[in-house]
Order: C-alpha cells, then structure tokens, then sequence
C-alpha cells in the first residue's frame, strides 16, 4: 500500500465570489489528476457551493474550514458538517491554530467537531501545532501528543481512513519562516509513532500527515521528499493559482515516485 500524498489549500477569510471564479478559470484547464495524490481546496463557506459545482468532474475535494459537531440547533454563527455534506463538499479542516488562538477551541471542542465530521461522511484534515514559546521551552512533543489525544479522542481504527494530520508550527503560519527539515522530520516521525499506537500498525501508518506553515512552491519538493511529510497544507501561496498548480504537481510527482519505489516510506 502507498500512502497518499494530500496537497491542501487553506484560502482562510480570503477569495470574494470573482475571486474564486478567477482561480478556477485559471486552475482547473491545467489540473491533471493523479491517482494517490489528493487535491484539497478550502473556501470560506459561502463559496463552497460554487466550488464544488466547478471542480464537478475533477477530483478536488471542495472542504470547509471548521465545522459543529451537531447536526442542528442553537449555535450562531455555526455551520453543522452535515450542512457542509449538503453543498457536495467531502472534508472538513479542524483545530486550525487561528480557530484555537482566536475563537478558544479547544482538544475537546475539536474531537465533538470530528465526530460530527464523520459522522456526515466527511473527511477531516485535523491540526495540530506549538507556539514559538512552546517550541523554546523544549515541550513541543508533549504539547502535540496532548493536542492529538485531546483532538482524537472518539476516533477509532475504522475512521483513520478518513483523517488526515496537519503539523502547523504556529510560528511558521504566514510568517515567511517555515520550520526546518529536522524538526519537521522530529514532529512528523513523533505524529506516524503515534498514528501507530492509536489505530493499530497498518491503519496508523495509512494516515497521511501534513506540513503547514509558509509552504512556498519552490519549498514544496524538498518538504515531500521526507520519509512522512504525505503532504501540504498552504495558506498564502495556494491563493494564486499558478502557485497552487505547481504545489498540485509536486504532489504528484511525489506519489509517483513512491508508488514505484515502495520502501518504508511508501508502506
Ligand atoms: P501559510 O498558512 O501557508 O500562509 O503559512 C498555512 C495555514 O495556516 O494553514
């Protein structure tokens, strides 16, 4: 088994309704699908509507970028993953470090918003990440390790096919300053561990984990070439859509390399 390779775009408040049609016009005559390399693209949720009915025929999946974990009621302000299943969108992004930072979601917050994702048949893309200060007091393991407990608490092996990790330092999201080799290599080899324990060997080493934070194109192959970087989660380069088609090709050239040499990191 080759472990997909997933390139996300995060569009967070951006993109207004010209905006968006003007990507797709651009992306999508030169999008050539892979097999194994899973394209995600994240408008704010007004939009979601109209990019599913874009990319209708390509396989890109159209995600929200937070969703409620119940499927209606009294949360305004709130979008239910069920609600996000209905527009035609199949994932959902959870526990981005700007929903934790600046709206207070928590571990918990994030796994009720998961089982709701699931349970509408969603896939989600859940982050984790520390703040600078974390990082320089060494507890950067222990703080994803919670995060990940905290986040994933309901989930079980059955569901990993349909959850993707993002590793997003904090202090790397729309900085410049994206993390170095080792310690992307340190956190990602510390989340597969994990993945390992939590669902069980096979399932665990399935679950395609995402580096996020000031991704660049030109970046974008030495990123993928590490043992359990499976892909990409991009903020300001996956706005334009020259810059999101190479991450889009990097990914793939990345899956075909594994699918032809499956070694430990294609197992
Ligand atoms: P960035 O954002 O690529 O602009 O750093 C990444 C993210 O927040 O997902």
């Amino acid at each position: 088994m080759t472990r997909k390779v997933v390139i996300a775009a995060n569009w967070k408040m951006n993109k207004s309704a010209p905006e968006v049609s003007a990507f797709f016009d651009r992306f999508l005559p030169d999008f050539e699908p892979v097999d194994g390399a899973e394209i995600w693209i994240a408008p704010v949720s007004i939009h979601l509507a109209e990019a599913v009915r874009r990319c209708s025929g390509a396989p890109v999946v159209v995600a929200a970028q937070n969703a409620h974990g119940e499927p209606r009621g009294a949360f305004t302000g709130e979008l239910a993953a069920s609600q996000v299943a209905e527009t035609g969108a199949r994932g959902v992004i959870l526990g981005h470090s700007e929903r934790r930072s600046f709206f207070g979601e928590t571990d918990a917050g994030v796994s009720s918003r998961l089982a709701g994702v699931l349970g509408a048949g969603l896939s989600a893309i859940v982050c984790a990440g520390e703040s600078l200060d974390v990082r320089e007091k060494g507890e950067t393991l222990p703080l994803i390790e919670r995060q990940l407990e905290g986040s994933l608490a309901g989930s079980r092996s059955e569901d990993s096919g349909r959850i993707r990790i993002a590793y997003e330092p904090v202090w790397a999201i729309g900085t410049g300053r994206q993390a170095e080799i080792p310690q992307i290599d340190e956190v990602h080899g510390f989340i597969r561990a994990w993945l390992r324990e939590r669902f069980g060997y096979n399932p665990g080493s399935a679950v395609p984990i995402l580096y996020g934070g000031s991704v660049r194109p030109e970046g974008a192959p030495e990123l993928l070439e590490r043992e359990d970087v499976d892909g990409l989660l991009v903020g300001g380069a996956s706005l334009d859509p020259v810059g999101f088609s190479q991450l889009v090709r990097a990914g793939g050239q990345r899956f075909r390399r594994r699918s032809a040499s499956p070694g430990p990191s294609g197992s």
